[in-house]
């Protein structure tokens, strides 16, 4: 892919589990909406499918769970002006100078083949300081940040690691000691810069209001609703969703490391959380669904369209296709079996198994 323009440098923010290809999030908004219509997305993940509405004069609204998949997705619709963002490093790092010598001598060790002394610093002055659910820019940098958290030694602030999930710490320190592999060597301030001026070469997107709410679309989207009906907004015209596969992936401990960067606790664990597990209770998976999908209905305009990127194998689909066929009654479906590509849950978790792919489920409205 080239990067010649803002849209190509922002849709791509940032490394996200299961995330859609931007081509193909752009391709679904223009064949079903027009210009001036809404998108809704319950289920936004790094809001690929929000940016792509944006972008194109759609006026989008995404709710995402995970803080990770949310930052990326608020940071993309509304970034800060890069000199703003500059600055923060700068005090960023100021802060980061004046730690204690021994700051971050209570994490594991994981930490210290993870990341490079000043490094490390650098990001527990940024974890400590900035305000990003608040603030626009602290927001801003603390995505620029996540994006190269870790990856490829000599692309990010971590010794070698995956950029799309990261590992556990065990398996990573006998996996590096093993290797003989230590934290690069890198000075944050000009990491950093080199990776403003390369997003913000092409400027910025040009994005219509649109907005990412944070938290469990099973209680977010009545407050949509509310909205909706108290400024009189009109229904949305599209709505285009990938819920969470049975089973695959679990997308809080998956970024644990990230969710450590947002000011979660250092470890490496199943969360058990509703919601927020690897989705195996059947039963639990339904019930979201239901709920979800059931909302979503009353939201919709009945001249609309649905589409959902599932997978398809069994469960997850068979589940999927009942739950929308009962929320959404007096709709047309049509199913497109994919052909499976790169950036699925399946190859992104490393599975060997056989991969059946994925498979959309698009509904027509009655009066489309
Ligand atoms: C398949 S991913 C979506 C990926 C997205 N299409 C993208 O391009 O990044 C499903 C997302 O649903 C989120 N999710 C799961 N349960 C949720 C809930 N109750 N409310 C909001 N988001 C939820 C997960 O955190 C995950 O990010």
């Amino acid at each position: 892919m080239n990067y010649d323009t803002a849209y190509k440098r922002w849709s791509g923010v940032g490394p996200y589990y299961a995330m859609f290809p931007t081509n193909f999030a752009k391709d679904v908004v223009l064949s079903y909406t027009y210009l001036g219509q809404r998108i809704l997305d319950p289920f936004a993940g790094r809001a690929s499918s929000i940016f792509a509405g944006a972008a194109h004069g759609r006026r989008s609204t995404g709710i995402e769970i995970n803080p990770v998949g949310w930052i990326y997705g608020k940071t993309k619709i509304r970034p800060a002006m890069a000199d703003k963002v500059k600055l923060r490093v700068r005090e960023i790092a100021q802060i980061a100078r004046e730690l204690p010598a021994d700051a971050g001598n209570d994490l594991s060790e994981f930490f210290k083949f993870c990341f490079s002394e000043s490094s490390l610093h650098f990001l527990i002055a940024a974890r400590n300081n900035l305000d990003w659910r608040r603030t626009r820019v602290d927001r801003t940098l603390m995505t620029l940040i996540l994006i190269d958290l870790h990856g490829v030694r000599s692309r990010s602030f971590s010794n070698q690691m995956r950029q799309s999930k990261a590992m556990s710490p065990e398996y990573s320190v006998k996996w590096w000691r093993k290797r003989k592999l230590i934290p690069p060597q890198i000075s944050p301030v000009e990491f950093l810069e080199k990776k403003i001026k390369w997003r913000y070469a092409k400027g910025l997107p040009e994005i219509v209001k649109s907005t990412v709410f944070l938290g469990d679309s099973c209680q977010l989207m009545s407050r949509i609703q509310d909205q909706m009906i108290n400024r009189d907004e009109r229904s949305f015209k599209l709505l285009f969703t990938s819920p969470p596969y049975i089973g695959i992936s679990d997308y809080h401990r998956d970024q644990w490391l990230r969710l450590w960067m947002l000011g979660g606790d250092p470890v490496f664990a199943r969360n058990g959380e509703k919601h927020k597990g690897a989705f195996v209770s059947e039963k639990a998976y339904k019930k979201l669904l239901s709920n979800v999908f059931l909302q979503a209905a009353e939201l919709m305009s009945k001249s609309g369209y649905v589409y959902v990127r599932t997978d398809a194998r069994g469960q997850t689909f068979e589940i999927t296709q009942e739950v929308l066929r009962q929320a959404f009654p007096l709709w047309q479906e049509r199913i497109i079996s994919s052909p499976y590509s790169k950036q699925t849950q399946t190859s992104l978790y490393g599975d060997k198994a056989i991969k059946l792919g994925e498979k959309d489920i698009i509904l027509t409205g009655p009066r489309a």
